[in-house]
């Protein structure tokens, strides 16, 4: 009997709809072909789309299927129609609330060049080719979510904003072991990025990190990077790097820059997973890196590559169907490889694709590896 699994999908905003519809028809391709899993979807709204109708950026509703399901598809929030609406309504605290209330803490980043694309990064073809990097970014803590976190007017009548950049030892240990974890399953090294020469929090994380090494790190080659030199390095020589485990501000930077070795912002998927539970399951929530691109929403050309990439990801740490996320990466690769191109990865004599024929261009290759 094939396991029936609940997919909570949020497209969100601008291009979010048009690629979320793309992953809907690799959701009905494994209902029909696979005899291991069965995926049962409900869809809701957030963002901007949910404050349209409801006023607020998502639901109590909609949480509740969220805490319920087993794992959220989501798509992108956000955009300048909705810049003017109260801050804790704003498009972007849908998924912020989301992240901390399921305690999605392990946010995953992989950055892989796919070799057809190694022309279409802004850099060398030799720097970036073959490069297989993992980003863990810690998603609950730091600065986003540390308190107080004001715009107070002073007696002067001169404003002062203040955000807080806070950790506990028990928040480092957790994300470093992950970063562990899934090193083991590559490269066997990582890079540990913080600011420990002008922050407080920099100083107890590679505490902590240091700590944890010594009591569950065997095997794992450690280094020590200052997270600007980090950024640095990436653009210098990113294939030195396997996994860098960093905190929420210097994962959201250093991920955006990460994207870039990849082609464009919109082939860089995502995992966010909580702890695992009683049953031994994660929370888990699969997202593209880019966001809502408002310039380009509705026009049918965004590229589709990050959320189905991200779906794979969704098959690979939430339903063990190791060998079916690789067919999706696989795919993907394939279709590139064949010339397909959305307009951000375009190249001289390339395929030039909308969002749905480079959806329909993988799920062909898809259905030519598992048949
Ligand atoms: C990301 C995004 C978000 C973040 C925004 C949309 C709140 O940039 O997921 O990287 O800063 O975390
Ligand atoms: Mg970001």
């Amino acid at each position: 009997m094939a396991d029936t699994q609940n997919l909570l999908l949020l497209p969100g905003d601008g291009i979010g709809p048009e690629v979320m519809a793309e992953v809907e028809r690799f959701i009905a391709f494994f209902n029909k072909k696979s005899n291991k899993v069965k995926f049962d979807t409900d869809t809701d709204l957030a963002g901007g789309a949910a404050y349209d109708k409801h006023g607020v950026a998502i639901t109590e509703e909609a949480m509740g299927k969220a805490h319920a399901c087993s794992a959220i598809l989501f798509g992108a929030v956000g955009g300048p129609k909705w810049d003017k609406v109260p801050y804790e309504h704003r498009p972007e605290a849908a998924l912020l609330r989301i992240r901390k209330e399921l305690d999605l803490f392990a946010n995953l980043r992989p950055a892989i060049c796919y070799p057809a694309l190694a022309e279409a990064s802004t850099l060398r073809r030799e720097v970036v080719e073959g490069l297989d990097m993992l980003i863990i970014r810690e998603l609950t803590g730091g600065v986003y979510f540390g308190e107080p976190k004001e715009i107070v007017t002073l007696e002067n009548g001169e404003k002062r904003a203040v955000d807080t950049q806070v950790y506990t030892t028990h928040e480092i240990e957790r994300i470093t072991r992950v970063a562990f974890d899934l090193a083991r399953t590559r490269g066997n090294k990582v890079h540990s990025a913080e600011k420990n020469n002008v922050m407080k929090t920099g100083v107890l994380w590679k505490e902590v990190v240091i700590d944890t090494h010594k009591k569950h790190g065997q095997g794992i080659e450690l280094h020590h990077i200052l997270a600007d030199n980090c950024a640095m390095q990436l653009i210098r020589n990113p294939k030195q790097f396997d996994v860098i485990v960093t905190d929420n501000l210097f994962g959201d930077i250093l991920s955006d820059a990460a994207a870039m070795m990849t082609g464009s912002l919109g082939m860089l998927p995502s995992a966010s997973l909580g702890a695992p539970g009683n049953d031994g399951k994660r929370k888990a929530f699969y997202e593209p890196v880019h966001g809502s691109a408002p310039d380009i929403a509705g026009q049918g050309k965004a590229n589709p590559i990050a959320t189905i990439a991200s779906f794979g990801m969704a098959l690979r740490y939430s339903f063990g169907l190791v060998a079916e996320a690789d067919m999706v990466d696989k795919a993907i690769s394939n279709a590139l490889a064949q010339g397909y191109r959305t307009g951000d990865i375009m190249q001289p004599n390339m395929r030039s694709v909308g969002t749905t024929e480079m959806g329909k261009a993988i799920l062909g290759e898809l259905e030519r590896l598992v048949v």
